[in-house]
């Protein structure tokens, strides 16, 4: 059985008093289930506190951006090697807010991928189409190449104990999910396109849906056979809704 998992991507929110209400009522909210793994995602302030909170927990921690340097003169940014210093096993990289708001593109977004796997962290990555991209037919064209980007700089096997997260632009922070076969029929397709470098290797990849994952969606979008859980944003804020939603991805 393929790994599950739920990982919250708090975003820019959070306060150290909000942050230890969210993290204590997590700890006693998230029970233990066979396969299925729980993450959050903090902003970097805030790691030393979420690895004190988290530390010996079920809940698993990581970052939301990672450089693709391993030191040097990068003023502003932050290395896979910072991140493992406090106990961060993920790093999310590629999401669509750091490649629209941030231009990060695919070159930059495949080298972080590689510095975050160089470091030891697991990276998740984002990838998704806009609504213009999917209108135009284009939403498997847009994954293939921003999957291949990563292909092409790391091996094949760099990705077997990575995870994948299906973002399609249009449905972040919108309240308008992708409908359970939507979801679906990209997360077969990465499936797919991964199964023909390596067969086994992608049957084992974990592909999380996410946009606008809520507690009332969450239930039809994990049922589907290729979404292997999901990445929550404004939804991971709130400790019931997430609760609800990481009990919606156990099997
Ligand atoms: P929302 O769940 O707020 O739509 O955000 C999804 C997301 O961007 C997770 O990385």
């Amino acid at each position: 059985m393929r790994a599950r998992l739920v990982a919250g991507n708090w975003k820019m929110h959070g306060s150290l008093a909000a942050n230890a209400r969210l993290l204590d009522a997590l700890k006693a909210g998230l029970e233990q289930a066979e396969g299925l793994g729980y993450a959050v995602c903090a902003p970097f302030p805030y790691l030393a506190q979420v690895s004190q909170a988290l530390s010996g927990s079920r809940i698993a921690w990581g970052a939301q951006n990672v450089s693709e340097h391993d030191s040097g003169a990068y003023t502003g940014e932050v290395s896979g090697a910072m991140l493992k210093e406090f106990g961060c096993r993920f790093a999310i990289v590629g999401h669509s807010e750091r490649r629209g708001l941030y231009g990060e593109g695919d070159s930059t977004v495949a080298a972080k991928f590689v510095a975050a796997r160089r470091a030891g962290l697991m990276p998740i990555l984002c990838i998704g189409e806009t609504l213009e991209q999917r209108e135009r037919g284009e939403t498997e064209n847009v994954v293939s190449r921003q999957l291949d980007a990563v292909l092409a700089a790391a091996e094949i096997a760099a990705l077997a104990d990575a995870v994948l997260a299906y973002e399609p632009v249009w449905a972040i922070g919108t309240g308008r999910n992708a409908t359970p076969q939507q979801a679906q029929d990209v997360h077969a397709f990465i499936r797919a396109r991964l199964g023909a470098s390596d067969r086994a290797l992608a049957a084992n990849v974990t592909i999380l849906y996410g946009g606008s994952v809520k507690p009332n969606n969450a239930p039809e979008l994990f049922a589907m056979p290729d979404v292997d859980g999901g990445l929550i944003g404004g939804a991971s804020l709130a400790a019931k809704d997430f609760i609800a939603i990481c009990a919606a991805a156990r099997r």
